[in-house]
């Protein structure tokens, strides 16, 4: 299955079937961290629903439109970073991303974005990345603006979150400027790798 090497405790790998536990117990034991942002925490409601996840994410990377990658921190699945909205035609695709809470304020989410958007433009030749966050969301906010992302706009009333439409931000870089960026060398390519994980709770 493909993986992405990120750094020497971080790893991103496609999700596969038998992720589907350890899936499930890190989405059950964070549904209150989750919930306020993404909608469909309440519907993995037993471990089957996971395998069912996983088996349309598979379908959906097999005809080239998704990718859905485990986050693998200290060899403990931390979170998901997913690859959505391809647009092979326009070469443009969207990220989205989510953790544990104890594995919020490491920089694993950083460091996994930067791969992943290096592995789009360089493996699979990826033009234009767009990263979507609430309004409210100020701490996925700060993964597109620490990486050189350029706020574009407003998608009015874009998501329905707990009973109600919320405005999304919609950040974007391309890879002249991606690649720009890293020759200049950005703070946040530079920093150390992350820190040894705490027990998960
Ligand atoms: C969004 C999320 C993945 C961010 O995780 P994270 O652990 O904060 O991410 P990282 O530590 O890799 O990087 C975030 C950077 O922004 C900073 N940051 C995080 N939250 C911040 C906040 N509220 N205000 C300002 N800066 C913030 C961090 O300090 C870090 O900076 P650094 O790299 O200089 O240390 C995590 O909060 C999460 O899973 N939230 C719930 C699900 C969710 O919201 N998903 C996104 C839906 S659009």
């Amino acid at each position: 299955m493909l993986t992405i090497p990120v750094d020497d405790f971080i790893h991103l790998r496609l999700l596969e079937m038998s992720h589907a536990p350890a899936l499930f117990r890190l989405v059950a034991s964070n549904r209150d961290h989750l919930r306020p942002w993404l909608p469909w925490v309440d519907r993995m409601r037993v471990e089957n629903d996971a395998e069912n996840y996983i088996l349309r994410s598979l379908g959906r990377y097999s005809t080239g439109t998704e990718a859905h990658f485990g986050i693998w921190f200290h060899g403990m699945l931390a979170g998901s970073i997913t690859v959505e909205r391809i647009d092979a035609w326009n070469r443009v695709a969207e990220i989205g991303y989510w953790l544990g809470r104890e594995f919020v304020g490491r920089g694993i989410m950083r460091r996994s974005t930067a791969a992943l958007i290096d592995y789009l433009i360089d493996r699979r030749a990826i033009n234009r990345i767009e990263i979507r966050c609430t309004t409210a969301n100020v701490s996925s906010q700060s993964i597109p603006l620490r990486l050189g992302f350029r706020m574009e706009g407003t998608l009015h009333q874009a998501a329905y979150l707990m009973g109600r439409f919320h405005d999304h931000l919609l950040f974007a870089i391309t890879a002249d400027e991606w690649k720009r960026r890293k020759q200049g060398g950005g703070a946040a390519m530079r920093e150390p790798a992350a820190p040894a994980p705490h027990a998960p709770t």
